[in-house]
């Protein structure tokens, strides 16, 4: 079985973040394959883990995956958006530990779902298979002026005019069906050799618009403040800026005591610190591990421990987005 393993990135530096203890109850927010829950399970096989993903594949192979510890995995086929609500099913009050593998698994570039340009299969690019919205939909029906904002705001790509103007070009005469014609698209459209990154960017950004990618990934932030015990760790691993920055915000916001203008003589702000950051630079991975896992080349993981506060779950604040 251990062929459908997707290669975990960083697990024992994420072992020793979580440091997991007898009956800790931990969630494994993008559960994928299983990698990073089956590692933490093997360092503490008395554990409880609430297994996220809403990838009913990525759902099943790590049902396959971790046969032998099927009575320590709860696997849930959601969002992790809806963290609070699924361990409210589950009547788990706190948790221990919270992991974010964020991104896609090797699993979903090799298939064919529309994720990689490398392969020609048909726009689609949903991780959750009963979501409406598709990359062919995205690519064939927004107007140029949207494209421009996706490829820019997601994509952070300097050719995103180009792009967009060819992509509307080429509809009008026939709908755009692959990942191959985007990609030609791509080509068409800028004239130059070397547009690995380019198209790795453009399908990067409408894959964060097709699963609402960033959104997700503020509400479940949120939401571990009201479900972390005091001491429980969040750790985060993400793989490119725009996912980084929302949890270094995050992390920084939730971990000051005082919000107040310097200038103030006496603090009246009223901010709690709910956060400690333990991670003040973001671990990546060795030189090694990036030789053995080329995935791994662009991870860079945060934590953070949740602290003792008496703040109400409702007063918490979107100061930082
Ligand atoms: C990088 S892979 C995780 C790999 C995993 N750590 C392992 O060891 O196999 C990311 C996984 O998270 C899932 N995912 C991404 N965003 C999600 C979200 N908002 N809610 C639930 N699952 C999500 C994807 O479907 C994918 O399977």
């Amino acid at each position: 079985m251990i062929d459908s393993f997707h290669k975990p990135v960083l697990t024992n530096e994420i072992v020793k973040f979580l440091a997991p203890k007898k009956n800790n109850i931990y969630v494994d927010a993008t559960l994928g394959t299983g990698g990073h829950t089956l590692a933490l399970l093997r360092k503490e096989p008395n554990l409880t883990i609430v297994g996220i993903d809403q990838d009913k594949e990525a759902i099943e192979l790590a049902k396959q995956n971790l046969q032998q510890f099927k009575n320590r995995v709860i696997f849930i086929q959601e969002n992790f958006n809806a963290l609070v609500s699924i361990l409210a099913l589950n009547k788990i009050k706190k948790i221990d530990g919270i992991l974010f593998d964020l991104g896609i698994s090797s699993n979903q570039i090799d298939s064919n779902r529309g994720f990689s340009y490398l392969r020609n299969s048909k726009l689609d690019m949903r991780m959750n298979q009963n979501t409406k919205l598709n990359a062919f939909q995205i690519i064939n029906n927004y107007k140029e002026r949207e494209l421009i904002d996706i490829f820019k705001k997601y994509g952070e790509e300097r050719f995103a005019t180009p792009i967009a103007k060819r992509i509307v070009k080429i509809r009008m005469k026939s709908p755009i069906e692959t990942t191959s014609q985007l990609a030609n698209i791509i080509d068409q459209a800028i004239r130059k050799r070397n547009l690995v990154k380019t198209k790795s960017r453009i399908f990067q950004a409408i894959r964060i618009v097709v699963n609402n990618e960033l959104f997700s990934l503020r509400e479940a932030l949120k939401d571990c403040l009201k479900v972390l015990n005091v001491n429980g760790r969040i750790v985060a691993i993400s793989y490119h800026s725009l996912e980084d920055r929302i949890i270094k915000k995050f992390f920084q916001y939730e971990s000051l005591k005082c919000i107040c203008p310097p200038n103030l003589p006496k603090c009246g702000c009223n901010k709690i610190q709910t956060l400690k950051i333990i991670t003040r630079k973001p671990v990546v991975p060795t030189d090694e591990e990036i030789k053995n896992n080329s995935r791994a080349r662009s991870a860079k993981l945060r934590v953070a421990e949740r602290c003792y506060n008496e703040r109400k779950i409702n007063e918490y604040s979107n100061h930082y987005l």
